[in-house]
């Protein structure tokens, strides 16, 4: 990595270090609590392979709704065009797990990245495929590179156990018609989905396909079409982060996804990905101390799609 990055992400990190960022980890999944609040980690990978990490970038953790762009790449493969009448493309202005907006479009999620439309992936998936559950890991292990990745099956019962809202939502939905699948085979895969666990470095490397046209860095792999890539790219920018979606363009100025695990992925199209994961969440569900480390990247290296 040259120099002017590793100089940029260093002086955003020790920034965002000494910032007082307020807000809570997720407790509401109770396996997430039980993570260290000032964990602080982030790794840039560039297209061309060069990578920089810092902090706690080689330790695990939950990628909760990052994993939301991987199911919605894979069902966008198998289903084309045709996946948008199942789901809309706007942003919500809502909380991640909000019921409201579903009465109003009867059972159309406003787009795929807030719970109620990433359940209605799942279960496009369960139609598509024999098994979804082993062939979306078998998918994610293909375009990460990590043949070895298993879903976590500690966060995923834990979330089993205590997601009565996403139980609501998918139910709510299979009410108008636009869940095919027994709900409960659905929220099984949803929250299996929802508990694989990365590293900074692992997710930034398996990011750049979307930074990249569809198409892997590391053996050439087109995964997606590049008109599809640059789709996902233009629903994470306007959805990726839920009613702060707005904030996090006018601020950072990237697509990207977050998680409440405390992870946020960002691209540069043509140029790299990033990964920063910090727990503290702020109100909207989002990193607080990851929105700033990326803020401050975007701003001294003055790199935005705007
Ligand atoms: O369904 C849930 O509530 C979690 N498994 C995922 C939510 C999430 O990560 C929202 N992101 N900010």
């Amino acid at each position: 990595m040259d120099s002017r990055y590793t100089n940029i992400i260093k002086n955003a990190y020790d920034f965002a270090q000494s910032q007082k960022c307020k807000g809570e980890i997720a407790s509401y999944i109770p396996e997430l609590a039980n993570i260290d609040p000032n964990k602080f980690g982030v790794h840039m990978t560039k297209l061309d392979g060069r990578n920089f990490g810092m902090g706690d970038h080689l330790e695990k953790f939950s990628i909760q709704s990052i994993a939301k762009v991987l199911s919605l790449t894979l069902a966008y493969k198998f289903v084309g065009e045709k996946i948008w009448e199942r789901i809309d493309v706007e942003p919500s202005g809502t909380k991640f797990d909000s019921l409201l907006l579903l009465e109003t479009y009867e059972g159309i999620p406003r787009n795929p990245f807030v719970n109620s439309g990433a359940i209605v992936i799942c279960d496009i998936l369960i139609t598509h495929l024999n098994d979804a559950k082993k062939e979306f890991l078998e998918f994610v292990r293909d375009v990460s590179d990590l043949p070895k990745l298993t879903y976590s099956d500690k966060i995923a019962d834990s979330e089993k156990a205590t997601g009565y809202r996403n139980v609501a939502v998918c139910n709510f939905i299979k009410s108008f018609g636009n869940i095919k699948n027994e709900p409960n085979v659905v929220l099984d895969f949803y929250f299996d989905m929802c508990s694989l666990e990365m590293t900074c470095q692992q997710l930034s490397q398996t990011f750049t396909f979307l930074a990249n046209g569809g198409k892997k860095i590391t053996d050439g792999k087109q995964i997606i079409t590049s008109s599809q890539s640059k789709r996902i790219n233009a629903l994470m920018l306007t959805c990726g982060f839920y009613d702060e979606s707005g904030e996090f363009a006018f601020r950072v100025g990237l697509p990207g996804k977050s998680g409440v695990g405390g992870g946020i992925v960002a691209l540069y199209p043509n140029n790299f990905a990033i990964v920063v994961w910090s727990p503290k969440l702020n109100k909207n569900g989002n990193s607080a101390r990851g929105m700033l480390l990326l803020e401050e990247v975007t701003t001294h290296s003055e790199l935005s799609i705007f």
